[in-house]
């Protein structure tokens, strides 16, 4: 399988984690939920235990309503259960996949309103760090704002210009998009910030550290072509949040085409992590 054989290529020989033997041609698998075990539902209600003591006044509210709804205490949810609630509310469906999945494929998904989340959870001591994304980091993550109209669709248009940022050589600069909303978000609100990306939300330490003023990390406003042009921390909590003022702010500014954008920024260096630009300013002063 080629994008296997890509993934150990890239990463010196280690494996992917899921099970891809049987996947089928969009990688998507049965959650076979009898199959977790006691040890495992036991291990996600302290994930979920954990974050949720630590959500309130963080993240934002759409996120905590959404996940309240979801029911998701108890154990490993059954994939199943809240793909129908989600579709009855935003069109949403929620597919099964062995974990990590080709771009091309993640992008189709998205485009056609089909989030994938992996079956498997981590083990006990990736409590709180783990490098692939698992079942909680995805369901928990990114689940519940799914189940915000606007959200939900600018996710589809993101797998929408995700396939056509492939055919003009405009990945780069789009992941990084993906990574600074979808992932490590924030959103002003009349209470102040609050946090929406996924990569937070489920992470034990950088839900705090993401809101604590006087870190080296900077808050700064969302400029989309920014944003493009600024290199990502993948093994370290965020040098930079960008921060929205609302979903439909997001939308927007994501609705113009992204072809100059690409064009103009493939001749330029990107912004390293930790920059503070001429005129922006910092959101949490310390
Ligand atoms: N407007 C972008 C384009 O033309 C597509 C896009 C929409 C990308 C929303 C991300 C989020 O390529
Ligand atoms: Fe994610």
């Amino acid at each position: 399988e080629d994008f296997l054989a890509t993934v150990a290529e890239k990463s010196h020989g280690a494996a992917l984690r899921g099970d891809y033997a049987s996947a089928d041609a969009q990688y998507v698998v049965q959650q076979d939920w009898a199959a977790y075990t006691e040890e495992e539902h036991a291990l996600w209600r302290r994930l979920y235990q954990r974050q949720m003591a630590l959500l309130p006044g963080r993240a934002c509210n759409e996120f905590i309503e959404a996940l309240q709804g979801l029911n998701a205490a108890d154990g490993i949810p059954q994939f199943e259960a809240t793909s129908k609630k989600l579709e009855a509310a935003t069109g949403w469906t929620i597919v099964a996949v062995p974990g990590l999945i080709p771009e091309l494929t993640f992008f189709e998904h998205l485009a056609n309103r089909r989030f994938p989340v992996t079956v498997w959870l981590r083990k006990p001591e990736e409590f709180n760090y783990i490098v692939e994304p698992d079942v909680f980091h995805d369901f928990f993550g990114h689940v519940p704002l799914l189940f915000n109209p606007v959200f939900a669709d600018y996710i589809q248009r993101y797998g929408q210009g995700g396939l056509k940022a492939m055919q003009l050589g405009g990945l780069d600069q789009l992941a990084r998009l993906y990574w600074y909303t979808v992932e490590f978000g924030l959103i002003n609100t009349p209470e102040g910030l609050r946090i929406y990306g996924a990569g937070i939300l489920s992470s034990g330490g950088e839900v705090e550290y993401c809101l604590t003023p006087g870190t080296t990390s900077r808050h700064i406003h969302l400029d989309i072509k920014r944003c493009l042009n600024t290199l990502y921390k993948i093994d370290t909590y965020q040098e930079t949040y960008f921060v929205i003022n609302s979903f439909d702010e997001l939308f927007e500014g994501t609705a113009p085409d992204f072809t100059p954008y690409y064009d103009e920024l493939k001749t330029k260096t990107p912004y390293p992590a930790n920059s503070l630009l001429d005129g922006e300013t910092e959101l949490l002063p310390g």
